[in-house]
């Protein structure tokens, strides 16, 4: 039992993060860069059309508010976290500090689905506007190729019954846009071009920019009726719909987090992660309430277009032109923010692989020429790209978002925990007014969670269950930690 919860003390981690040489390269401005780059994807140029047509109706700009509020007392823990403790690994290696290692474990297996299975979301949101920008040129794929057997057969089943083709009495019909933007980034993650911070700088401006021109260019074909004038109207499915809206557009703000990971490569981490956490944040959700507001108001509610909802909304007006940019930028951004996403699932199989809880074998293996972590790479992308040709954004957004909440409720709690067991251990930046900040977003996320349905729970329950499975038949065996602790027992006896 002890070794469930068995710690990694302030100071383990300190010695390991004078073990591993990164370079300290990115300052507050590449930081936050990070931030919003990992941040502004299919979340708001995707689900927002879905998320208002059937959760929230206009009343989803507050979902976004409630959702951004929720991650903003979240991110204060993380920015207390990163401050403290800023290694790699980010709310894993937190977790084995705060809490110990059954925690660790579990949070560890639950970001990938935070960053694996969010990767598929994004790739099919990429997708959707890539397709819509070959139409713009005339090009047109098959449905069968650019949708998922569930999608296409519920959609549209006379389409589905008359195109696709079957192989041996099974229907094929798959997203080949979404595998195939996988399999190249992966191929890019495993030779070695990572994402220079110069790069995401670029691609974050384009991204800053799309979305301004949606809101400035948008601003003027508001039309307020489409609003609502009453609250009715305004919140077609009530304050219940706005909190479901608020779990489902969660996505959205999934990401930020990501800065805490590279906290090794950050040249004044203490002070320099926290500020990139909580500046990238606190403008995202300024940007997606604004969004939002310009998307409702363009377009009434149950006419929004839940593939591709900024790009269609302005097509409608005619403004063939700023649907053309739009779809560029969401194309470019959405391939940031895959890169971001499948990077950092590789840097947490690796500090869980370094802790002896995966194969170091296979998980912390590196390619003797590319220096990459190149099997865990290819094993992600592989599960990745079949996930996104084969599966509705729907389901897997509600998967990802009850996954990463019941992570940031458990950061949440660490910070408390560690408040309260190591409360002299120097903290570059603090959490205000613990334990009330960290209480309040374990009781939003929380919120949130009890929003999502019960299939989805079902889910992660199972998905919960696997994990345990391989903890107590692999990971507690080759814990390092717990056999360290074993004998150090040992030579007190
Ligand atoms: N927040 C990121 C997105 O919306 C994951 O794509």
């Amino acid at each position: 039992m002890k070794k469930l919860f068995v710690k990694k003390t302030l100071r383990d981690l300190a010695e390991e993060s004078n073990h591993h040489h990164f370079k300290r390269v990115l300052g507050p401005v590449s930081l936050t860069a990070l931030g919003i780059g990992a941040v502004i994807g299919a979340g708001i140029f995707v689900l927002t059309g879905l998320a208002a047509k059937e959760f929230a109706g206009p009343g989803l700009i507050l979902s976004f508010v409630l959702s951004g509020l929720a991650c903003i007392f979240v991110a204060l823990c993380y920015a207390e976290f990163a401050s403290m403790v800023p290694m790699a690994g980010s709310a894993y290696t937190y977790a084995y500090a705060g809490l110990g290692e059954i925690f660790a474990w579990i949070i560890g297996w639950d970001l990938i689905l935070e960053y694996s299975l969010a990767s598929s979301l994004v790739a099919v949101g990429w997708s959707h506007y890539f397709i819509n920008l070959l139409g713009i040129f005339g090009i047109h794929i098959p449905p069968w190729l650019t949708s998922d057997y569930w999608t296409l057969s519920h959609q549209s089943p006379e389409l589905f019954a008359r195109i696709v083709p079957h192989l041996y009495g099974a229907p094929i019909v798959f997203n080949l846009p979404a595998a195939l933007v996988i399999v190249a980034i992966t191929a890019l993650l495993v030779i070695g071009i990572k994402e220079s911070a110069h790069f995401n700088n670029i691609i974050v401006g384009i991204k800053l920019v799309v979305i301004l021109l949606v809101i400035i260019a948008g601003w003027f074909y508001v039309k307020k009726e489409n609003w609502g004038n009453s609250w009715q109207t305004f919140a077609p499915f009530g304050a219940a719909g706005i909190g479901t809206g608020a779990a489902y557009v969660f996505f959205a703000y999934i990401g930020f987090d990501a800065v805490s990971t590279t906290a090794q490569e950050a040249r004044k981490p203490q002070r320099d992660v926290p500020i990139g956490i909580i500046v990238s944040l606190v403008l995202c959700t300024i940007l997606y309430i604004a969004v939002t507001a310009v998307l409702t108001g363009m377009v009434y509610y149950k006419n929004i277009n839940i593939d591709a909802p900024l790009a269609d909304a302005f097509s409608r007006y005619g403004l063939v032109k700023i649907s053309f940019f739009i779809s560029v930028g969401a194309v470019a951004g959405l391939t940031s923010v895959l890169l971001v996403l499948l990077m950092s699932q590789a840097r947490i199989f690796w500090a869980m692989a370094r802790d002896g809880l995966l194969s170091e074998r296979v998980f912390a293996a590196v390619h003797p020429r590319f220096g990459t972590p190149y099997i865990s790479t290819i094993i992600v992308g592989a599960c990745v790209a079949i996930t996104a040709s084969c599966f509705p954004i729907e389901e897997i957004a509600k998967l990802v978002n009850i996954g990463t909440l019941l992570a940031f409720c458990l950061v949440a709690a660490a910070v408390i925990i560690l408040r309260i067991k190591d409360p002299h251990h120097p903290r570059a930046f603090k959490c205000p007014f613990v334990p009330v900040i960290p209480i309040l977003g374990i009781v939003s996320c929380g919120y949130m969670m009890i929003r999502l349905e019960f299939s989805t729970w079902l889910r992660l329950i199972v998905w919960l269950a696997v994990g345990s499975i391989i903890y107590f038949s692999y990971s507690r065996r080759h814990s390092k930690l717990a056999k360290k602790h074993a004998l150090i027992e040992k030579q007190n006896e």
